[in-house]
């Protein structure tokens, strides 16, 4: 089983014999490789059951490293970088030969972020290699956010789980990237559209393209939990599937249901803030998935701000129905 702890050596030694570490950010948990070690990143795919084609980004503890890895950075997107790192912002730049292949599935561009998280950006400032870190998440399920939900997935196939508390943020980074003169959102995420806007005027949001391995976010069932996922009218949904026979569980903004047990109705945020939502969101998808109900039914946010990538990962969760 993985030890769970704060040892910066401890992981830094694993990480150096080629062995993955699951570390802590603001957005959600990674589980993370030696960027420049094929072997390893090829363990990171094994170990999430990851499809290859599906590519990893690099972690890295400043700019100024992120420029080792890279053949340049457009004008545009550095403005962001030096506005938003370290945060959740991943950018997708051209990369250069040091990294392999099967970082970016063969892709002429690999995605890079700084992540904000002291325990982990100190553990990448003594490290020789970027590292490769993808949620620590078995492909498809939800995103973890606290060690203690790594553990319950892939603390049997890690050695060590690098523990920095609950992540602030919540949701995945934010993936930009250029075509031609147009800045893209590839991924809605932690970082605001709006934000982003303030820096470098109006962006494309192309995160819905799904299923398309050139694009980040992608295949459109994701986020996933194991029971049925249904978004809708939570007033609807629970006079159609609470029942005698069918248990419901209820994911909801700020709303309280008499007809739902205690236990089996979560709230995201009572006071309807989108950034406290957001923090809570998969945490609160895992609770519900491991209850005793049969189904889980849930509500969109207001299409604003943190709410858009919020009912992102929702609308994924629920596509397999
Ligand atoms: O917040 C985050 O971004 C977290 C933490 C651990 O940093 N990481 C994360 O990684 O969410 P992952 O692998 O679960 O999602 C990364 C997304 C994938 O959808 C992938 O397709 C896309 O980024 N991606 C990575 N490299 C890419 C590239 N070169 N071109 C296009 N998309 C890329
Ligand atoms: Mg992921």
């Amino acid at each position: 089983m993985a030890i769970i702890g704060q040892d910066i050596l401890q992981a830094k030694s694993i990480l150096e014999a080629g062995e993955l570490v699951a570390i802590p950010t603001e957005t959600v948990y990674g589980l993370a490789g030696n960027a420049l070690n094929p072997t390893a990143v090829a363990s990171i795919f094994e170990t999430k059951n990851r499809p290859s084609f599906d590519p990893l980004i690099i972690h890295v503890p400043s700019l100024m490293f992120a420029e080792n890895y890279v053949n340049e950075i457009p004008a545009t997107l550095r403005r962001l970088a030096e506005e938003f790192w370290p945060g959740p912002l991943t950018l997708l730049l051209p990369r250069n030969k040091i990294i392999p292949d099967i970082v970016t599935s063969g892709l002429d561009r690999v995605a890079v972020r700084v992540p904000s998280h002291p325990l982990t950006l100190k553990l990448l400032g003594q490290l020789e290699f970027p590292l490769a870190a993808p949620s620590a998440n078995p492909f498809g399920y939800i995103s973890p956010t606290s060690p203690q939900h790594v553990d319950a997935q892939l603390g049997g196939k890690i050695p060590y789980i690098l523990d920095g508390g609950a992540c602030k943020v919540g949701l995945e980074s934010t993936i930009v990237g250029m075509e031609g003169d147009e800045v893209i959102v590839y991924r809605l995420g932690g970082l605001e559209v709006s934000e982003i806007e303030k820096v470098v005027g109006k962006v494309s949001v192309k995160s819905h393209s799904s299923s398309n391995p050139q694009a980040p976010g992608l295949l459109e069932s994701h986020y996933a939990p194991t029971k049925p996922f249904i978004i809708g009218d939570l007033d609807d949904l629970i006079k159609e599937h609470h029942g005698k026979d069918i248990l419901c569980a209820v994911l909801s903004l700020d709303k309280s249901f008499s007809s739902i047990p205690d236990d089996y109705q979560i709230a995201l945020s009572p006071s309807a803030d989108l950034k406290e939502a957001a923090t809570h969101l998969f945490s609160a998808m895992r609770t519900l998935d491991s209850s005793n109900v049969q189904v889980i039914v849930a509500e969109l946010m207001p299409d604003k701000g943190l709410g858009r990538a919020i009912n992102d990962r929702l609308r994924r969760a629920s596509s397999k129905g």
